[in-house]
């Protein structure tokens, strides 16, 4: 009797069109292998599920730590979390479980799916040639250089063979972009003025990946100016009053003079 009592109890709690209390959890792209800033889709399935009583938690790297995220499943049992521009803290082990009721009743953690999340750009290095400081009216060049992963052509993608990889490059003036889409990644100033001083820098890119680089300031050698400029200070603070002292001298000498 006690026993037909349990089971009907655990028939009716835990019915048996619920099916496994285990979910599956599948990443997208399989294999889980991405390049920063593209995206990365995990799916969490309860199979036979339905109801949208179910909430998802996902849990990364660990268990024992609290669900990175959470969210109500759909109709069919399944939920999603996307990483919408996946980046290199993303890299790591998935899992998720579902859960519902109060108190909580969870499902058993599905097995763990791994997310690699490889940058293409190692390093984008911004050069200047001759140099930083350029005489008014000479040519100078901003060089910009992209250094890609070395593992670039084991990912998965196939329209992403590192042969055929197309990187370009965007030069940025105190913040507005002067040359887009260059292939050469080279901006060529031929006669440079003060429109051309200032602080670029040069963004990367390659699908969806970009990467900057760091900070270049231009300036124009303006030593002539400035020695005109404190000449010119020199004349007025120093020959006028020597000038008006003269004039003063002058006068008191000749006062002096007796008539
Ligand atoms: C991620 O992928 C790269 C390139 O395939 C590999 O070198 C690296 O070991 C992988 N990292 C992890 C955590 O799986
Ligand atoms: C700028 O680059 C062009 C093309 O590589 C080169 O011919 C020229 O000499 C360079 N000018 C300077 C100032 O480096
Ligand atoms: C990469 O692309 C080049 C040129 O399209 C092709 O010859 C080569 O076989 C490709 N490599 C891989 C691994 O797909």
């Amino acid at each position: 009797m006690y026993l037909l009592v349990l089971l009907l109890s655990t028939l009716l709690l835990y019915p048996l069109s619920e099916g496994p209390q285990t979910p599956t959890l599948i990443v997208v792209p399989s294999g889980g292998q991405v390049y920063a800033e593209e995206t990365v889709i995990l799916v969490c399935e309860l199979p036979g599920q339905l109801g949208l009583n179910w909430q998802f938690y996902w849990h990364k790297d660990r268990q024992d730590t609290g669900a990175v995220k959470w969210a109500l499943g759909s109709a069919q049992g399944v939920a999603a979390y996307t990483l919408q521009r996946a980046s290199g803290k993303h890299t790591g082990q998935y899992w998720c479980r579902a859960g519902k009721g109060q108190p909580v009743f969870y499902t058993q953690y599905s097995q763990a799916v791994s997310v690699n999340v490889t940058e293409i750009f190692t390093a984008v290095t911004l050069l200047a040639s001759p140099s930083t400081v350029i005489k008014e009216g000479a040519a100078f060049n901003l060089t910009c250089e992209a250094l890609l992963t070395k593992q670039s052509h084991v990912l998965s993608d196939p329209d992403q063979n590192v042969t055929t990889m197309v990187v370009t490059f965007t030069f940025m003036r105190n913040g507005w972009p002067v040359l887009t889409n260059s292939v050469s990644g080279l901006y060529s100033v031929a006669h440079a003025n003060t429109c051309h001083t200032g602080t670029y820098r040069c963004v990367a890119r390659s699908g969806k990946a970009k990467r900057t680089s760091h900070d270049v300031t231009i300036t124009l050698d303006t030593l002539s100016l400035t020695l005109v400029a404190i000449f010119g200070t020199i004349l007025i603070l120093f020959v006028g009053p020597v000038a008006f002292i003269l004039r003063k001298s002058i006068l008191i000498w000749r006062a002096a003079v007796p008539h």
